[in-house]
């Protein structure tokens, strides 16, 4: 059996867990590459204590290890810094990638992959999307006769772990982002997993994957999930309805949506189920209609599961020749197509609004009224009675699918109504059923 000689560079959660898994699982991922995958190097600051690195050459520059004698190189550092210095130097000096880089692939991957293409080299980066799901494997070949429709998924473990504790136990947002840090789940800046950014990223790896356009996360409309309050997660479920922070790509005649936004989906619906760290992908191809991938989406063991698995990938067709390797983005280079990212206010979804208004005769049917000015349906409506000491109760609507303009500008002429205080939430709903 060939050998293959690994440099695994970066030794936090994820480098620590894939050197790991390469020792305990030495025999099966041996068996399933043909070839003998050996770590012969190591590139990290300091060492980790989860890992025995044993008599492993270690380099302390990161950079040391593109210059060495490895096959591939095993980019677990993260970010966009040394990490990118690093995977070009590795490509320029002819070694095959391995990266879980999200941040990485979504910004600068079409040069990366180009790169790649001119040296002959492979980059790999399943570990990148939803941790332990073969979610790249699964758009890249395995719905590879499939034109998408669309795509959405629970794609940020830190994001659902904090919404399903909030969901469950009451418990206030910062507390389960501080669990969720020590856990090892949490970006390094945290704010990319609150915020959204972290799901983008994964949304326009998937997207292009999807539907063989390059990487545009200059595209993506992104809204986080710190303004969501617990009450509207009672009153999502009183509608029959969860809370979820989805990131969506869907096609239409006139382009690509690409958004990654809190939403209300049913609670009949498989993904609504989905809680904690855990992340699901579903994915409507038109000859297969609707599928869904579940699993960790963060963690040692899950997303070293996935680097190691594109190991093998890479190891077993180090030798094939180029155009008999699966391309970068699953389709081949000259057929992508760059095709248009549509505006959010083009997106055509259905909303959740809450208004505190003054409990008075007359209030209901002038907002019926903006609603239907706009061209809006309201399909639920529930107004809680007032507290004995408070003259504003809370209006909670429920709209039919209609663009978000018209949602935008209903919300607008709601919040200039003298009877209603303040701003209104405002939530998009995705039915996730065609
Ligand atoms: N911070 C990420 C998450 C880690 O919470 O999903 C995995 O990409």
């Amino acid at each position: 059996m060939k050998s293959v000689n690994i440099g695994i560079c970066g030794l936090g959660v994820v480098g620590a867990g894939t050197f790991n898994l390469l020792f305990t699982n030495r025999d099966t991922v041996n068996a399933h590459a043909n070839r003998d995958l050996q770590v012969s190097r190591v590139g990290a600051r300091r060492d980790n204590p989860a890992c025995d690195l044993g008599n492993t050459v270690v380099d302390r520059d990161v950079l040391a290890v593109a210059d060495s004698d490895v096959d591939i190189v095993v980019e677990l550092i993260g970010g966009t810094t040394i990490a990118k210095e690093l995977v070009f130097k590795a490509i320029a000096n002819g070694k095959h990638i391995v990266t879980a880089n999200k941040a990485l692939i979504a910004e600068y991957g079409n040069e990366i992959f180009a790169a790649a293409q001119s040296k002959g080299v492979q980059v790999a980066y399943e570990a990148a999307v939803a941790g332990g799901i073969p979610i790249i494997k699964a758009l890249r070949e395995g719905l590879a006769a499939n034109q998408v429709e669309w795509l959405a998924g629970i794609i940020n473990g830190t994001g659902n772990f904090i919404l399903t504790e909030i969901r469950n136990k009451g418990r206030a947002f910062a507390d389960v982002l501080t669990e969720a840090q020590a856990l090892g789940y949490a970006e390094a800046d945290p704010t990319f997993d609150v915020e959204g950014i972290d799901a983008a990223h994964k949304l326009v790896i998937l997207a292009s994957l999807a539907f063989g356009m390059p990487l545009r996360f200059d595209a993506v409309y992104t809204e986080g999930i710190a303004a969501i309050d617990s009450v509207d997660v009672v009153y999502a479920e009183e509608l029959g309805y969860r809370i979820k922070h989805l990131g969506l790509a869907k096609r239409s005649e006139q382009g690509i949506e690409l958004r990654v936004h809190p939403t209300l989906i049913p609670e009949s619906c498989l993904i609504a189920q989905v809680d904690g760290v855990m992340n699901a992908v579903m994915v409507k191809g038109d000859a297969v209609g609707p599928t869904l991938y579940y699993g960790a989406g963060a963690g040692a063991g899950p997303t070293a599961s996935a680097v190691v698995a594109d190991l093998i990938d890479v190891a077993r067709s180090l030798d094939a020749p180029s155009d008999q390797r699966v391309s970068h983005l699953g389709f081949a280079e000259n057929a992508l197509n760059d095709l248009p990212i549509l505006d959010i206010k083009a997106a055509d979804t259905a909303a959740y609004f809450r208004a505190s208004v003054l409990d008075k005769p007359g209030v209901l049917s002038s907002i019926a009224q903006i609603m239907s000015n706009h061209g809006i349906s309201i399909e639920a409506i529930i107004q809680k009675e007032p507290h004995a000491d408070e003259d504003h109760v809370p209006l909670i609507m429920l709209t039919n699918q209609t663009s978000e303009e018209n949602l935008l500008g209903a919300r607008r002429d709601i919040e200039q109504l003298d009877t209603v205080n303040g701003k209104l939430v405002y939530i998009r709903v995705e039915s996730l059923h065609d």
